[in-house]
């Protein structure tokens, strides 16, 4: 570790943008550019704090989701995410729109214990003890129950010959509660230790296989009929599109990326933790031993039938969700009353995203549909300004094949002829 990164945790944050701008040679447009982008809010949220990484937030419309319409806030870099989210709701809201089901959502916490002598006899007392170890997580966290929820079950759980795991249910109520579930695991963990025994770890688990929803859709499928083909020959596709996600893991892991195109978009604005959604879903994908994609279509009596299930654990209260003000104000713009909603419109969405990339790619392919907005990228990172944007995009949409090199070419050819009075 070289010597400025000692400390650096301490500084004030001028001195610690003082200090990287000298370290890494940084132009005065680049020091004005930390500057300009910090924010009284996150500064209070991580560590060594130097400045914010903005993301652009796009709303997804048309969504229909057990009879409501709802608007999506999504915060996502990729261009055609946003369009492509509304997309696959309209088509679905003219068909009735997506029907969710959910399981009460639990959380899980894990408490390891290993070097077991005698590992029945272990689960054997375990099982008496479960109302005391349920009473030790509950008081670890009292207001919990307060608000009706709490450790509410046990599950033993053997691991290898002399591990378990001990699993405790916890309703978390409106909150994603990750924190309050890793005080119950840890005041257990305590307990066991003081009990004589080896806790290797205890921690809630992002598989969360108790807090699961289910979405479904039915389109007809004359409704995806295009100018160049049927709604049988679409389709058709889509459902071998769905079953090779099913057979190979290379495809499947990109399908599932679409799907988390939306899901992630969406949870990011919602405040809650994408990385937690994201391990728990890419774990279910391989809940029985393969990966594979998360979502299935298959067509019967003319209609293409969608289907996902996914553990969405989410809050709508707690962590970031109450610091960051944007997250107020995208809740209001959804009009979400309860964490059950608020996972049941953002699988919703991830099963609108599925359905317009695999029409996409069962039709014109994925590049086509979404040229503009990849113009637009295109012209943003060869520089063009504000205003030269509009006019680099519509020069490429004349142009066959599009590159970095002639995306350059159109912007220096648009400045000279401006220059030349031309323009
Ligand atoms: C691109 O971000 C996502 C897709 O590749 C998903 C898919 O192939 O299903 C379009």
């Amino acid at each position: 570790m070289t010597d400025w990164q000692h400390g650096f945790y301490k500084l004030s944050l001028a001195k610690r943008q003082q200090i990287v701008a000298h370290q890494f040679e940084l132009t005065g447009n680049q020091q004005e550019l930390l500057q300009r982008q910090v924010d009284g809010v996150n500064e209070q949220m991580v560590e060594n704090y130097l400045t914010s990484f903005h993301l652009p937030e796009g709303i997804a419309v048309n969504l229909l989701v057990n009879q409501q319409k709802y608007v999506v806030p999504m915060v996502v870099e990729e261009p055609s995410v946003v369009a492509a989210a509304s997309n696959g709701a309209k088509l679905v809201a003219k068909n009735g729109g997506f029907k969710v089901t959910s399981n009460k959502s639990m959380m899980i916490g894990q408490v390891v214990i290993t070097d077991l002598k005698d590992v029945d006899e272990t689960v054997h007392w375990l099982q008496q003890e479960t109302i005391k170890i349920l009473q030790v997580a509950n008081q670890a966290k009292p207001s919990m129950q307060q608000r009706g929820g709490g450790a509410t079950k046990l599950k033993i759980r053997t691991l290898k010959k002399d591990w378990l795991a001990i699993e405790i249910s916890v309703d978390t109520g409106e909150a994603m509660g990750a924190n309050g579930v890793n005080t119950m695991c840890e005041a257990v963990g305590h307990w066991l230790t003081d009990h004589g025994f080896n806790v290797l770890t205890a921690i809630l688990s992002n598989f969360a296989t108790q807090s699961l929803q289910t979405v479904t859709c039915a389109i007809k499928v004359i409704d995806l009929a295009t100018d160049m083909m049927t709604g049988e020959q679409v389709a058709k596709k889509i459902t071998q599109l769905s079953e090779l996600a099913q057979v190979d893991p290379y495809r499947a892991t990109t399908h599932n990326k679409g799907i988390m195109n939306g899901i992630d978009a969406a949870v990011i604005a919602s405040g809650n933790d994408w990385r937690a959604i994201e391990s728990g879903a890419h774990a279910y994908a391989a809940i029985d031993g393969a990966y594979k994609g998360l979502s299935t279509w298959q067509v019967e009596n003319g209609y293409l039938n969608g289907t996902m299930t996914l553990p969405l654990s989410l809050g709508i209260v707690g962590g970031s969700i109450d610091i960051v003000p944007l997250v107020e104000v995208n809740q209001r713009m959804m009009a979400i009353e309860s964490a059950v909603q608020l996972a049941q419109v953002i699988i919703s969405v991830g099963l609108a995203q599925n359905l317009a990339a695999l029409k996409a790619l069962a039709t014109n392919g994925i590049q086509a549909g979404h040229m503009e907005l990849q113009y637009r990228s295109l012209a943003v990172a060869i520089g063009a300004s504000e205003s030269e944007v509009e006019q680099v995009v519509k020069q490429l949409k004349g142009i066959k094949h599009v590159d970095r090199n002639t995306a350059t070419a159109v912007l220096n050819q648009l400045r000279k002829d401006k220059n030349n009075g031309r323009n």
